[in-house]
């Protein structure tokens, strides 16, 4: 059985509340070992991450793989090469490809092709309704046993309460978890950036916040109605968070998450006419990016989630009105979450891993985002010192689409670790 050492890294792991110096040994796929000073020997293979931190893999809830149908924005294997770079060992998979996973021959087709690689796991997420098209609902039981870790229509809201409320419902009894884009389509109208100043300026037509507001409300209302769980996707607005907030005091079952971009950037990157910028839902205000970090530090808003969204260069250099929405996000996550998050003292080191790994893998209920002795080898060390630009043609994803090129960032992570096995290191796929 293969040995692997991992020495003098800065172990973080909130599922055990450890943020100390020590050792990992890893046997086979399974952590064997987290002490101070284990002994190495002739038959481990041992790393020196003195500097470096050690934390559970990470886990992205909200990806957009493109497979099948979209393959020229990205295919399953770039994208799993991308979750890699960007220290993941996990991403859920959303539903809005080509065919829509509603049924369970596409989801045995996702999983067939997600296998292929072993590069990081891949939890297929299915479509709440047919077609997503927001009006009949899925067959909850059959998809639950095809592998579907959760629902949702994700790309688009659901306009109908009652087929929510009958989602909930259904989804409740195979205890599955509904995913919600927050959206009111019919106030959200032709939008195409937020509703404010920004929009204004620039002769853009905007979306209110209140279309997400109210459809974030609705949802929990629901969710409180039918005691159903739900997890509410890329929250952007300052009373978006204050509602869930609420609900959480109140006891009922919410949680959610927020996207780098949210709490990073707000509707004056706009201003650049950068397609890049153009994200659904859309860059808000600076009260709403304080309002998200505040969400993520206090625990409100569970974890990050990247809602990677792949275009090809074609689609997006286009008039900002036609270009497709959204990000590609998997390989800037890590440093934006350090820069923006950690650094300046918002979340501590702990808090930042669980929103990256411990509360993902408990929100889809799977058996990660640990570094427990016995459990699988799913691991990404951080370097804190390493400083990079972004630069969008080093990127594994086909998806070139990021605001953030050429902006010099802090804390990278430099090797992701999946059943014992090193898949990424400084960067780069480990073949
Ligand atoms: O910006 C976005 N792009 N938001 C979504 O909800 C969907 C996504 C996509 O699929 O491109």
């Amino acid at each position: 059985m293969s040995m692997l050492l991992l020495k003098n890294g800065l172990v973080v792991d909130p599922s055990q509340g450890i943020s100390e110096k020590m050792d990992i040994l890893i046997q086979g796929d399974k952590i064997a070992k987290v002490a101070k000073n284990i002994e190495a020997s002739q038959e481990m293979k041992t790393i020196d991450l003195t500097g470096k931190v050690i934390t559970p893999g990470f886990i992205d809830l909200h990806v957009h793989i493109r497979e099948p149908g979209f393959e020229h924005k990205e295919t399953i294997l770039t994208g799993s090469m991308a979750a890699v770079r960007g220290g993941f060992t996990g991403i859920a998979c959303m539903p809005n490809t080509n065919p829509i996973i509603d049924n369970e021959g596409n989801l045995e087709l996702i999983k067939a092709r997600a296998n292929r690689y072993n590069l990081t796991n891949i939890y297929p997420i299915a479509a709440v309704t047919k077609g997503q098209k927001g009006q009949e609902i899925t067959e909850y039981g059959i998809l639950k046993e095809a592998g579907a870790i959760a629902l949702s229509d994700d790309g688009l809201n659901i306009e109908s309460a009652q087929v929510m409320r009958k989602a909930l419902d259904y989804a409740k009894i195979f205890d599955l978890l509904i995913i919600s884009h927050c959206e009111d389509q019919s106030l959200a109208g032709s939008g195409v950036m937020h509703e404010g100043f920004m929009s204004t300026k620039l002769g853009l037509a905007g979306i209110p916040a209140l279309a997400e507001e109210m459809i974030i409300d609705r949802d929990i209302r629901l969710a409180e109605l039918t005691k159903g769980k739900i997890h509410i996707a890329h929250v952007s607005t300052r009373e978006g968070v204050e509602i869930i907030r609420r609900a959480k005091a109140k006891g009922i079952k919410v949680t959610a998450e927020a996207a780098p971009h949210h709490f990073v950037l707000t509707h004056e990157a706009v201003a650049s006419y950068d397609t890049n910028t153009k994200v659904y839902p859309p860059l808000r205000e600076k009260e709403d990016v304080a309002a998200i970090i505040k969400g993520l530090a206090d625990g409100t808003l569970d974890a990050i989630a990247t809602d990677h969204a792949p275009h090809a260069r074609e689609e997006k250099e286009v008039e900002y009105e036609l270009a497709p929405p959204g990000i590609s996000g998997l390989e800037t996550a890590l440093p934006l979450a350090w820069q923006y998050l950690y650094l300046p003292g918002h979340l501590s080191l702990l808090e930042l891993v669980a929103c990256l790994s411990t509360k993902p893998a408990q929100i889809l209920g799977i058996d990660r985002g640990t570094l427990q002795e016995g459990k699988v080898a799913d691991i990404t060390v951080i370097d804190p010192q390493k400083t990079e630009k972004v630069d969008p043609q080093s990127f594994y994803s086909m998806g070139r689409n990021t605001p953030f090129k050429g902006w010099e960032l802090q804390g990278w992570p430099v090797m992701t670790i999946k059943d014992g096995q090193i898949k990424m290191e400084n960067g780069r796929i480990v073949e």
